[in-house]
């Protein structure tokens, strides 16, 4: 598997467990557990989750087994997958929109990574003891904007992804993600109980679950349909890299599910942990980035076992970060080493390279370069924003549509007819979904997002 040989003798993951591991891994991360409450936050609450949770289902899952149909089927990188499955056209260059993608999104994932190091850091030494709501959010405000620190964490967490990445997808990736995923799962569920426990819970679940539909933009439904690509990895190749470990005996519509609800499902739940304490502790729900940083040292301050339950956390957020992680710089590897011809461990540290430079840049917007915005946005946020809200569902439209429209029944067929059993009345509602349903969804509120029509 460490081949350097081009074509490569290329990985399969060795189980379906490893498969599912892998793929959960990937989706489960810094996406469900800071971005989704944050987001949530800035958009108003339930209206914002309920059109978020309608994406999923209607785009977001179909999505995900156009992808691993793609990835299994070719057995490539997401550049080579659309070579490969449609020669001399011009498909391929939806891979290399994958591949600047991976590059920006991981170059600010790594630097909310580096956070949750710093924070790792911050709950050993009982840093949040005794603090007051507005000291913890200025605690978290001055570390955010200083030069050095974050910097140096993020830098940290770049050379951990590239180090899993260079001992390889089996090894590095499975193994990790089926024992620690489960303990974060336990982590998220304590806080919750916590949470809802607290006085003045009940206005924060109000806010997470009792819609407002008047409260919603049309930039916040952009941000819904980014997210729900986001969170699931969808729309830049990732499970189509993933889907290319995958062997014939798998049933990809059921991972595809599996995978799906797993990551609503705990998205939902940092929901609930954060929000009953958003309010109970009298924190601006739109606090931005800092939100869940800023919001659970309360929680861990005010629980038996504190300091255990913080410090487990942080150690696990950043685990799921590297899960997700190393499936980004994947991207960007698998196309260096192949389209590239580049030996593996030279891509890894080249994309490892160019990302953190990127990254870098993305933290010190935050504090020394913070007076530098485009359209009102700093770099960090006008990274996030380009990537999640046009990048990927640009490259989710192209996905469903290549699958809905070129490939066509028959392939489609086929190739589900490997280790899964749909009936042909599920098989003919996909079709419909990706061939005119999910392009027209995401054509519309993608246009209406920029106020385009
Ligand atoms: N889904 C990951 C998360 O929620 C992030 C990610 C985005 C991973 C895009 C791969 C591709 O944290």
């Amino acid at each position: 598997m460490k081949s350097d040989k081009i074509p490569p003798v290329r990985d399969v993951f060795s189980s379906k467990i490893g498969v599912l591991a892998a793929a959960a891994g990937s989706a489960v991360g810094l996406g469900n557990i800071w971005k989704f409450p944050y987001i949530t936050g800035v958009y108003g609450g339930a209206a914002f989750l309920f059109v978020y949770l309608g994406f999923i289902a209607l785009i977001g899952l179909p999505i995900m087994l156009s992808e691993f149909m793609i990835g299994r089927k070719s057995r490539s990188n997401v550049f080579g997958a659309f070579k490969n499955l449609a020669p001399k056209s011009g498909w391929k260059y939806v891979g290399l929109l994958g591949v600047a993608a991976a590059t920006m999104i991981l170059s600010f994932y790594g630097v909310v990574a580096g956070w949750s190091i710093d924070y790792i850091v911050k709950s050993v030494t009982n840093s949040f003891a005794s603090k007051s709501p507005e000291e913890l959010a200025s605690m978290f405000t001055q570390f955010k904007e200083s030069p050095l620190l974050p910097v140096f964490y993020q830098l940290l967490f770049m050379l951990m992804t590239m180090a899993i990445v260079i001992i390889g997808v089996k090894d590095g990736i499975e193994k990790y993600a089926k024992i620690l995923m489960p303990i974060l799962l336990l982590i998220i569920i304590v806080l919750d109980i916590r949470a809802v426990t607290l006085e003045g819970a009940k206005e924060g679940l109000y806010f997470l679950f009792h819609p407002d539909f008047s409260k919603l933009s049309s930039d916040g439904v952009l941000s819904a349909l980014g997210h729900a690509f986001f969170s699931l990895s969808l729309g830049m190749g990732t499970l189509i890299t993933y889907g290319s470990y995958i062997g014939d005996q798998n049933n990809l519509a059921k991972t595809a599910l599996q995978v799906t609800v797993a990551d609503t499902f705990i998205a939902i739940l940092a929901g609930v942990a954060i929000f009953p304490a958003v309010f109970a502790f009298g924190i601006e729900p739109s606090s931005g980035p800092g939100l869940v940083f800023i919001t659970l040292p309360n929680v861990f301050q005010q629980m038996p076992g504190g300091v255990f339950f913080s410090v487990l956390f942080f150690i696990l957020l950043t685990v799921a970060a590297l899960t997700s992680s190393i499936s980004i710089l994947e991207v960007v590897v698998a196309y260096f080493r192949e389209e590239l011809n580049i030996k593996r461990n030279l891509a890894t540290i080249l994309a490892t390279v160019l990302i953190s430079i990127v990254g870098i840049f993305c933290s010190l917007s935050m504090g020394l370069f913070k007076e530098q915005t485009l359209f009102g946005l700093n770099l960090f946020d006008l990274v996030d924003w380009i990537s999640a809200n046009m990048l990927l569902p640009l490259g989710g439209l192209f996905i469903s549509l290549f699958i809905g429209w070129f490939w066509g029944r028959k392939r489609i067929e086929e190739e589900l007819a490997k280790g899964s059993k749909l009936s042909r009345g599920l098989i003919t509602a996909f079709i419909f979904v990706v061939k005119f349903v999910a392009p027209g969804a995401i054509a519309i509120v993608f246009l209406n997002g920029l106020g385009l029509i």
